[in-house]
């Protein structure tokens, strides 16, 4: 047994939380789309062809946000083929995934779908192919109420209202080199600059994101920032990381480690923004968009991302997720929401069938994946401020890192409701943890309302659709609450979550 301690009091808030930390993506890649939200004919689809039975798992999961239409897709995409009457509709090479997009799908169904699912949309100008004027397009047939020709022709698709579509993204991953239309840092500055002013011109009121390195190992990584918020610093509200964590050497408590590498690369990419904006004597902050993560790396072979034929919604990177991977996914979330103060949007790449947490058939079920839980868990009791946590554990050594806690963990605490939730991880593989969380200043008439726990003895194992519930949450029974202490004891290798609530709050 080891032993941990976590306390946070009522006056060390990191900062309130922005919901938006809880995001997806829909990307037109595989069966993300097709066969994925959207399959007409499926025993679920509804009148417009949105499936029934993934609309439920989606607001199961409760995303607040959703990206769209990629990824990498986006760089090569027009956005006017997926809008109108559906037969006029051009069928198109898609080059980022080497499929055929059909275009049946498009912006105006995935604003109904958002609706339909409770979503804000997040949407991306293409910056691969295209640009200004493709862009300044897009956001006033989105956006704009009405008496231009474009804001008419969206009216005259069935959208009489605007979308009202807030959070922009200026393309995506553009320092890649398997990107459509890569630039160097100079070349995508001057491009994102240019765009956001015209977007801004367009609805003053949206929110933009720069592209920030699509991975913390990536060469320019650092310099790639500096340079790109230097052109833009003043027209952007945010700049963007992307993270897939990767079981590189089947070694468990090194993978599990790998969460405190996101710490590091928050970290990071605040010190740089903060040095651009210190050498332009500025106070403004920017903020992080952290809007592609997961695990991803079983399904990453040249097979898994390119079939050959051009077929239309072929089976890409369906990553199979087991027990650890949930494990992983669970402790980023507490490590983005230690970063509230900074981070306020994040998405979990991707919904659907492509690295997603739901899994599909076509013309048959829907099931949830391993890591589906903690995100769902998390999404749904995480609201207010989240405090400070002050951590005492024992630690380990991985490659990836040099001095790892056991305990990972957050704490959220509402004022408004009198709720507190904990998230706990523990991450020693062999040995029970003995954990106490000190709740100052929160008052002390506390009782638990609820506690789950994901815990599997095998670290391999996966939700099929044979068995689609292998690894799911049970209520945790080993904690009790006294006053302003929390007493639990964590299985190994263990996700937990403690809901909790005071009715003598100050
Ligand atoms: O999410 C899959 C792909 O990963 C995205 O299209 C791209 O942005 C990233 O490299």
């Amino acid at each position: 047994m080891i032993h941990a301690k976590l306390v946070v009091d009522s006056d060390f808030v990191i900062s309130e939380l922005d919901r938006r930390i809880f995001g997806t993506f829909v990307e037109h890649m595989g069966r993300c789309v097709y066969t994925g939200i959207f399959e007409p004919g499926h025993p679920t689809a509804d009148e417009t062809g949105l499936r029934q039975d993934v609309m439920a798992l989606t607001r199961e999961l409760g995303p607040t946000i959703v990206r769209y239409p990629g990824g990498n897709f986006m760089s090569g995409y027009n956005w006017e083929d997926g809008v109108g009457p559906r037969e006029d509709r051009p069928v198109r090479l898609d080059l980022a995934w080497y499929s055929t997009e059909t275009n049946q799908f498009g912006t105006n169904e995935f604003i109904d779908w958002c609706r339909k699912a409770d979503i804000e949309p997040m949407l991306g100008v293409n910056l691969g192919t295209r640009g200004l004027d493709e862009a300044r397009a897009y956001i006033e047939y989105c956006n704009h109420p009405g008496g231009t020709t474009l804001s008419e022709l969206r009216r005259s698709h069935g959208q009489d209202q605007p979308h009202g579509v807030r959070f922009w993204c200026l393309g995506n991953e553009m320092d890649g080199p398997w990107q459509i239309g890569r630039k160097t840092a100079e070349e995508y500055g001057r491009i994102a600059v240019e765009t956001a002013k015209l977007l801004r011109s367009v609805d003053p009121t949206i929110q933009l994101a720069a592209c920030g390195s699509s991975a913390h190992n990536m060469p320019t990584y650092g310099t790639w920032e500096d340079t790109v918020l230097d052109h833009c610093f003043e027209q952007v509200d945010f700049i963007s990381l992307h993270t897939y964590f990767e079981n590189k050497h089947d070694a468990t408590e090194e993978f599990l480690g790998n969460i405190d590498v996101t710490d590091t690369f928050i970290q990071e990419i605040v010190a740089v923004a903060d040095s651009v904006a210190a050498r332009k004597h500025s106070t403004k902050r920017i903020m992080l968009s952290f809007d592609e993560w997961n695990v991803w790396y079983k399904s990453r072979g040249i097979d898994d991302l390119r079939k050959p034929g051009w077929p239309v919604a072929p089976r890409l990177i369906e990553e199979v997720y087991n027990f650890e991977d949930a494990l992983v996914n669970g402790g980023a979330l507490m490590v983005l929401m230690n970063h509230a103060d900074r981070v306020k949007v994040a998405c979990l790449a991707q919904l659907v069938n492509v690295i997603g947490p739901i899994m599909t058939e076509p013309g048959g079920p829907a099931w949830r994946q391993t890591i589906f839980h903690p995100f769902a868990l998390t999404a749904r009791h995480a609201h207010g401020r989240v405090l400070r946590p002050v951590i005492d554990s024992p630690s380990y050594e991985a490659k990836t890192f040099p001095e790892i806690r056991y305990l990972c963990a957050s704490v959220t605490d509402d004022p408004a409701t009198g709720r507190t939730v904990v998230f706990a991880l523990n991450r020693h593989l062999g040995e029970e943890m003995d954990l106490k969380v000190h709740l100052r200043g929160l008052g002390r008439q506390r009782t638990l309302v609820e506690a789950a726990e994901l815990h599997h003895v095998n670290m391999k194992a996966t939700n099929t659709r044979e068995a689609p519930d292998t690894v799911t949450p049970a209520p945790h029974t080993r904690v009790s609450v006294d006053g302003e202490v929390l007493t639990a004891r964590l299985k190994p290798g263990s996700w937990n979550m403690f809901v909790t609530h005071a009715t003598d709050r100050g």
